[in-house]
């Protein structure tokens, strides 16, 4: 029987539903203001186009040329390159289910906050800060209520698979997604702050770049595109045979950098229209934005809901990419039905899901901590800093020196000079990105 695959446009809409997430509506804006706009935002840029787009072209063409789930992709190129070890190397895709865990308490966050627009919004920064840290701290049962929604949602699309669930859920959400952001946009533009709102992102002041501004930057620039988790090379084992493997991953970084870019665009304008400091961290959205929408008068309430409707639909198109590659891998080699091993999988991140809540609540929080650490901040840590970087260095030294005899589609399609600058990128530049990633994240080396 044929595979079942996604269409074309499906296919690029289905893998920049994968890249388009919370990472680019809410972490990229809270980082860029943490680590002081510009400098961060060019860092962000030469990562992405250096090694995020030649580490998208070898992911999709692993799983093209894999043609099955990660675990079974890494054992064939580990047969057929004599590489026995590698067979092992695909279970590292399961890190997505520890990413859903605390991306679907976000998601939960983000209802919450969609239900409570209705009552109200807050009067000011304090009522605002208040209001986020009840949340977090007391109303544990709420957040596990949201949680839940959330969880559910994701996996009834999961189940759906391929074609009535994934490309169903992003050839809607996706082109509504870019509607309403460049509405938003275009909406940001009526107010005087754009233009230091432009600057702030696009001026480079180096003064407050630091080496933690660069290992952010880079560490942000996979997760952005949703590099090394297998999301993207299960995604590409379904893409249709007459897909192109680097224009998609072009329309990629395309897609993901613009929308990133808009959200930081009309989130400092309207941070600075109303007087507030964009270094806000993580409660950027959840703090300093519903106050300000409270100060815009009658139609912030609108604003805010528009505002939180495009985090959902984000962070819902990414998540079910996130389950999908331990559901595809449960279903293809341990013969579960495709419900069982959604349900299977999704409780397991559902189970983390509900630790990582109770890690920040006032009453568990001791309990769920490890050396004083939440533990919804040791899952986000542990992909982010380890998890993630080690897939991303297997990938690209499997593709760009393992397989060296199987490369004649992507020489075909990058012609000959293209093709020998990307083979450089993933063989030298991208591992030594890493290093310098993984040195300074254990304090061995420091730029100023
Ligand atoms: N790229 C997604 C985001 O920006 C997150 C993600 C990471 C999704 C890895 C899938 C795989 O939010």
């Amino acid at each position: 029987m044929d595979k079942v695959k996604f269409t074309r446009i499906g296919f690029i809409l289905a893998t920049v539903g994968s890249a388009v997430g919370l990472g680019n509506i809410w972490k990229f804006p809270y980082m860029t203001g943490e680590y002081g706009g510009g400098a961060f935002v060019l860092v962000y840029l030469v990562t992405i186009f250096l090694i995020g787009m030649s580490m998208l072209i070898a992911e999709i063409f692993l799983g093209k040329h894999g043609d099955s789930d990660s675990v079974t992709v890494f054992e064939k190129v580990g047969n057929e390159n004599k590489i026995p070890s590698l067979k092992y190397a695909g279970f590292l895709s399961f890190n997505g289910l520890i990413i859903m865990s605390f991306y679907s308490v976000v998601i939960g966050w983000i209802l919450y906050y969609i239900w409570s627009a209705f009552n109200g919004l807050p009067n000011s920064i304090g009522e605002a800060e208040k209001y986020f840290n009840t949340m977090l701290r007391d109303e544990v049962v709420l957040q596990i209520g949201f949680h839940t929604f959330a969880t559910l949602t994701v996996l009834h699309f999961v189940n759906g698979g391929i074609k009535k669930g994934i490309e169903l859920l992003n050839n809607i959400l996706i082109p509504l997604l870019i509607l309403t952001l460049v509405s938003l946009l275009f909406y940001s533009m009526s107010f005087e702050a754009f233009s230091q709102s432009f600057d702030f992102l696009f001026s480079f002041n180096f003064d407050k770049l630091n080496s933690e501004a660069v290992v952010r930057a880079i560490g942000h620039s996979f997760f952005t595109v949703s590099l090394g988790m297998g999301a993207i090379m299960t995604y590409s084992a379904s893409m249709p045979k007459s897909g192109k493997i680097v224009k998609s991953a072009m329309t990629i970084v395309f897609f993901d950098t613009f929308i990133a870019l808009v959200a930081g665009l009309i989130i400092f304008t309207f941070l600075f229209q109303f007087g507030e400091e964009p270094a806000k961290g993580v409660g950027l959205a959840f703090i300093s934005l519903p106050f300000i929408f409270s100060q815009m008068g009658e139609i912030g309430v609108y604003i805010s809901l528009i505002f939180l409707f495009s985090l959902l639909m984000a962070g819902l198109t990414s998540s079910v990419s996130l389950v999908e590659p331990a559901v595809l891998y449960m279903e293809n080699r341990l013969n579960v039905s495709r419900i069982k091993a959604t349900f299977i999988m999704g409780g397991i991140y559902y189970f983390l899901g509900i630790i990582a809540i109770l890690s920040y609540s006032g009453s568990w929080g001791e309990v769920f901590s490890i050396f004083g650490t939440p533990i919804f901040d040791i899952l986000e840590k542990s992909s982010d800093m380890v998890l993630i970087p080690t897939f991303v260095i297997i990938i690209a030294l499997t593709v760009g020196y393992g397989m060296r005899d199987h490369l004649s589609e992507l020489r075909e399609e990058l012609g000959g000079t293209l093709f020998s600058i990307w083979l450089f990128s993933i063989r030298v530049i991208t591992p030594i990105a890493i290093l310098f990633f993984v040195l300074n994240l254990f304090g061995v080396i420091e730029l100023g």
